[in-house]
């Protein structure tokens, strides 16, 4: 079964194949990030606009790649939500349209699962049960994951996602939209005992995470440092802060997937969504084991765990988690669905019952 699959959430336009038998086909993306560079931000209004200039362009290509033709698409799946109004009609009102004209069904996918599932497009795949850190510029979640559409919450951020602390920060330091992997970037060149920011509910004893907090944390020390050199930062200075501040939330992210493998009792770890692309989070991460809690004296060893992680590529959004997971969705029976967008729409909406 051939997949067309329609990315479209937000700022970036994502278009691929994926065929059940022999896999991704091709996958094409275009960004709009340096549409939205100017304005430090994702102006809604361009970004639809954008994605309907790019769909179908970005359509043929795919077919190009893979040579085939329209016919022989058998579903179009497209990210119904959660993301951008306007955005998620661009690509709902096409992969309609398409699949209307094509007479195929379409399939309604939620971009969290299209994340979740990316890491099944690597060669080396993880086994279910999981859990997956799906750490986004919209969302920071732990889920724990027993099979496709068996998804259960077990815990998020209370404020702002990861990836939106990283954007946010970045701006603060000065850094050009979107800032997340240019800060990490600077992060490599900062001092590791320059500063010290917090570690917002490390110790809490569940799943849930907070981010906020470490912003304004960031933004009193980079008001300290303007007010010392004459509104700049220095730039030796700068990149501490990133340091300090990429080390917090890591240190964070690590601390709760410890905990989730913990209560859980998985010993697999997947990491999806943009921040996935993080250098500090994949190094710190790899090295994770889990350590058992002992009754006696005697600690017991430590365990080895399973991490993986998506190829680059289809950590950010894209076309190719989608249609795999359409695919996923097609192959368990999934209904048809319905000309409509689900701007928020929880991950858990979808759990089998
Ligand atoms: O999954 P994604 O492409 O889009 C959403 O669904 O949100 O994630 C984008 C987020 C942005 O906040 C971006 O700054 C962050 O991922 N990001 C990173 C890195 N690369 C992208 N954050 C930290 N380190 C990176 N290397
Ligand atoms: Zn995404």
């Amino acid at each position: 079964m051939l997949v067309l699959g329609i990315e479209s959430s937000c700022d970036e336009t994502g278009v691929a194949l994926y065929d059940t038998e022999r896999g991704l086909l091709a996958h094409q993306l275009h960004t709009q990030m340096a549409m939205h560079a100017e304005y430090g931000g994702v102006v809604p209004e361009l970004a639809s606009r954008d994605h309907i200039r790019r769909l179908v362009p970005l359509t043929r290509g795919c077919l190009e790649e893979a040579n085939v033709q329209y016919a022989d698409i058998d579903a179009v799946a497209f990210t119904q939500g959660p993301g951008l109004g306007g955005a998620l009609l661009a690509g709902s009102s096409y992969a309609n349209a398409l699949a209307f004209s094509l007479n195929k069904p379409v399939i309604p996918v939620h971009h969290l699962e299209g994340h979740l599932l990316s890491p099944l497009l690597a060669e080396q795949q993880p086994e279910f049960p999981f859990i997956a850190l799906l750490v986004s510029g919209g969302h920071s979640q732990f889920m724990a994951v027993r099979g496709i559409g068996d998804y259960t919450l077990l815990g998020e951020s209370v404020d702002d996602a990861a990836g939106e602390a990283f954007d946010k920060t970045a701006k603060l330091l000065g850094l050009p939209y979107p800032g997340g992997a240019k800060l990490s970037q600077l992060a490599k060149l900062g001092s590791p005992d320059a500063f010290q920011f917090p570690r917002p509910m490390l110790h809490s004893d569940d799943l849930q995470m907070s981010f906020s907090g470490l912003k304004t944390a960031v933004l009193t020390a980079v008001q300290k440092v303007r007010e010392e050199h004459n509104g700049e930062i220095p730039e030796q200075t700068r990149n501490d802060i990133c340091r300090a501040f990429q080390d917090a939330v890591v240190d964070v992210l690590v601390a709760k997937a410890h905990k989730a493998l913990l209560d859980t009792g998985f010993r697999t770890l997947v990491v999806a969504g943009g921040v996935g692309a993080n250098w500090k989070l994949r190094e710190a991460l790899g090295r994770l084991k889990v350590q058992p809690k002992g009754k006696g004296r005697l600690k017991p060893a430590a365990e080895t765990i399973d991490v993986y992680f998506p190829p680059m590529e289809y950590c950010t959004d894209n076309g190719a988690m989608i249609a795999f997971a359409g695919a996923m969705r097609l192959q368990n029976q999934q209904e048809a669905g319905k000309f409509n967008v689900k701007p928020r729409w929880p991950l858990t909406d979808i759990v089998r019952r």
